[in-house]
């Protein structure tokens, strides 16, 4: 069969381009599985840190290899000085997943595991890469949340290692240590975001891992991709959104009039769900109390009548909220900058990246497909005094 006659899956729809036992959406029965867990229950009885083990390890852990990881991961959660100077050095006005991405690729050169994994066999790097994976895994919530505070000339706040990773997060954004409503809030979420099948994100990190380059730069690349509207951009936007309808009287003609222009609307939709994306009805389960807390009952009312609107206008093409649409609201409930939305994504995120990388280095494949060639054929060079 000649390249012609090849067919072409844009955007691989519906394509499997590998095996995984990380993480299952079951469209039909609205559910999802990490390692056959139940997000439901992991999202009620676990922590970001058993799942983060979880994943990467593939087994819950049992008490004292929780400790151990655990401990693992505090002692990694400073970041080198040069690192935060470097972030502090970058424009206050650019975008935070840039910082981000600065952050992490800057914390690369420090790492004292990163040279000699090179010239080993992968297989030979696992202790080294979990050693690397704990180190970037801990240490992006201070590049966060430091570039934050210095960007609001506030003075920085160091991690505290008694600290859970999602206390310990909203401890060093706000200065303040969360109470155990709030910490558990974060948990959540942070578990929710943890894994998603092979995301634009995890896909991404999987093309530059398969190269057999290193975790620092597999990360980066996912970073990259989530920035994106489309993918982790999606919650800042669907706050925004929501701001601007202002409240629910006022959505039924907003939302209209976005879809008579064929805009889209942030925060619905979805690759893989064509019915109700589960996290969400997780979500919802605490949201009404967060709003009813903090006195943004409105916000989520506006909200609650967007997505039936939507339900309503295109719920038969598989459109309905998904996960960005309500993390975002529990995000600003919680007094989480709009504009690090993205970047707590990735902080979540990350688990999954890890995981998949770690797993698909197992049997490692290079991921190179082919693009068919629709261009034209034998032309003429000119040069460049007879180009017009
Ligand atoms: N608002 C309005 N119409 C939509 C939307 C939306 N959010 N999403 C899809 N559609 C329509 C689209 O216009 C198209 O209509 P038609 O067939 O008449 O041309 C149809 O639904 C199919 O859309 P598609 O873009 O071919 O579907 P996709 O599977 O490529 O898109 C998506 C998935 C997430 C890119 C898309 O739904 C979207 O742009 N959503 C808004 C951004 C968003 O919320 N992203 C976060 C995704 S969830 C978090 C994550 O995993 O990253």
């Amino acid at each position: 069969m000649g390249p012609e006659a090849s067919p072409v899956y844009t955007g691989l729809k519906g394509i499997y381009v590998a095996k995984t036992s990380l993480s299952y959406i079951d469209d039909e029965r609205r559910k999802i599985l990490y390692r056959g867990y139940s997000i439901e229950d992991l999202a009620e009885h676990s922590t970001f840190e058993e799942v983060t083990y979880l994943l990467w390890f593939g087994k819950l852990p049992n008490k004292k290899e929780l400790s151990e990881f655990k401990e693992n991961l505090v002692t990694e959660r400073e970041i080198p000085e040069e690192v935060v100077d470097i972030v502090n050095k970058l424009p206050k006005n650019a975008h935070p997943m840039d910082i981000l991405k600065t952050g992490v690729a800057a914390l690369g050169p420090f790492d004292s595991d990163l040279p000699s994994i090179w010239g080993q066999h992968i297989h030979e790097r696992r202790a080294e890469n979990l050693r690397i994976a704990m180190r970037i895994f801990s240490k992006m919530p201070a590049i966060m949340a430091y570039y934050y505070r210095m960007k609001e000339n506030k003075d920085i706040v160091h991690p505290r290692k008694d600290l859970s990773h999602a206390a310990n997060l909203l401890y060093m954004i706000w200065g303040r240590e969360p109470n155990s409503i709030e910490a558990k809030l974060m948990d959540i979420t942070l578990i929710l975001h943890a894994d998603h099948g092979f995301s634009a994100s995890t896909f991404a990190c999987l093309v530059t891992a398969s190269t057999l380059s290193d975790l620092y730069s597999a990360v980066i690349s996912g970073i990259s991709a989530l920035k994106g509207p489309l993918h982790g951009g999606a919650s800042e936007q669907a706050l925004k959104m929501l701001m601007e309808i202002g409240s629910p009287e006022n959505a039924r003609e907003y939302v209209k009039a976005k879809i008579e222009r064929k805009e889209r609307i942030m925060g619905f939709g979805h690759r893989v769900y064509k019915s109700y994306d589960p996290r969400v009805r997780i979500l919802k389960k605490y949201i009404g109390m967060l709003a009813k807390e903090t006195g943004q009952e409105t916000l989520l009312n506006t909200a609650l009548e967007v997505e039936e609107i939507m339900i309503e206008l295109l719920g038969r093409k598989g459109i309905f909220p998904n996960m960005d649409f309500y993390s975002g609201q529990v995000y600003y409930m919680l007094g989480i900058p709009t504009e690090i939305f993205t970047p707590i994504f990735a902080i979540s995120r990350i688990s999954g990246w890890i995981g998949h990388v770690l797993e698909y280095w197992e049997q490692n494949i290079l991921i190179r497909p082919r693009a068919l060639y629709i261009g034209p054929m034998e032309t003429r060079y000119t040069p460049l005094e007879n180009r017009i």
